[in-house]
């Protein structure tokens, strides 16, 4: 496993990160042994949020770190009714601070190693949550020692040219971002990325294999084409070879598609690349691709070519 600093925090984290958002109630013994498994293999950094299976995450989080205070554990309050890209805004620092609260005490830990605005999804909202006491609360849980690094995570499903971060970045309130980037939206090489190497702030990405579920996402080939042709039904790409053609992702081989686009994304300059799964077995093919440089310049190119113009996400 290699290490990168997350931005201006000067934490050191594993290039991979795992995202705890499934599994918790489903099995939590399973998921416990894949927390171990990814602690064991090198992995340093995890994500999760008190809403990720209504604080089951947290809850078996803090029982499978126990005594491993050298593991960071990132997590979020979400200020909105719910994850849906239409949700209303409902953050109040009252709530924020009473969730922070919350997941100290789930999470069995004295501090929260980042603590992340969860899917700011709007400029409108970002800037709601920036004055309505919500930050400043965010800022005095830092100066009590609660939280050591604040943040926000965007909605990319809603913002897939990053407004929001593009926003918030350069105001310089935030040591972390969490941003999507995958080879299906490509969209932040080119704008978060740079602005967040510009102010120095940590970059955890998000949706590496583009949030999938068995039908539809980059972890098999038939996943990822269902993925193209939804993306060709929402005029997104055009309706016509490649894009049409089930060899579209021959040239990744011998790479499966999980591990290509997991190294698509660690070919960037990013702090970590953060995927969930629920399988040891899973995870371990995950970690082959931490190995430089990650993807050749053919490939890399291949994938701007076919899909760099994809501004909007589609899961
Ligand atoms: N707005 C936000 O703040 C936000 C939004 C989304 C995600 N996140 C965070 O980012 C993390 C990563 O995103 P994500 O988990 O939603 O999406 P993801 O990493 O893009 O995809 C995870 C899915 O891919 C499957 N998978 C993982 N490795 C695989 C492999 N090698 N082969 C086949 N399937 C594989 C997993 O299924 P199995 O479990 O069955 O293996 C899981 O369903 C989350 O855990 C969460 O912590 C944050």
């Amino acid at each position: 496993m290699l290490y990168r600093r997350l931005g201006r925090t000067g934490l050191t984290v594993s290039e991979i990160s795992y995202g705890a958002a499934r599994g918790a109630s489903e099995d939590r013994e399973n998921f416990i042994a894949v927390v171990r498994a990814a602690i064991d293999a090198g992995i340093n950094f995890i994500d999760t949020a008190g809403g990720y299976d209504g604080g089951e995450s947290e809850r078996a989080l803090g029982e499978a770190l126990r005594g491993r205070d050298d593991v960071l554990v990132e997590t979020k309050y979400c200020p909105y009714e719910s994850y849906a890209v239409g949700a209303a805004y409902v953050g109040t620092p009252e709530a924020l601070v009473a969730s922070a609260e919350e997941s100290l005490r789930r999470l069995r830990r004295d501090r929260i190693d980042v603590f992340l605005g969860h899917g700011i999804r709007t400029l409108d909202t970002l800037d709601r949550f920036m004055t309505d006491g919500c930050y400043e609360a965010m800022v005095r849980l830092r100066d009590q020692g609660k939280v050591r690094f604040i943040g926000i995570s965007e909605l990319s499903e809603g913002d897939g040219t990053h407004e929001v971060l593009r926003e918030a970045v350069p105001t310089g309130a935030f040591d972390v971002v969490m941003v999507t980037l995958n080879m299906l939206l490509q969209t932040a090489a080119d704008t978060v990325l740079p602005l967040c190497a510009e102010h120095d702030v940590g970059t955890v990405v998000m949706m590496p294999l583009n949030q999938a579920s068995r039908v539809s996402g980059l972890v098999s080939v038939g996943a990822a084409l269902e993925c193209v042709r939804r993306h060709v039904a929402a005029g997104n790409l055009p309706d016509e070879p490649p894009y049409t053609s089930p060899d579209l992702f021959d040239f990744l081989k011998p790479y499966s598609i999980p591990e290509a686009a997991l190294r698509f994304v660690l070919a960037h300059d990013v702090s970590t690349c953060c995927v969930g799964t629920r399988s040891v077995e899973r995870l371990k093919e995950n970690l082959r691709a931490v190995d430089p440089p990650y993807l050749d310049e053919a490939r890399l190119t291949r994938l701007r070519e076919l899909f760099g113009g994809i501004q909007k996400q589609v899961l």
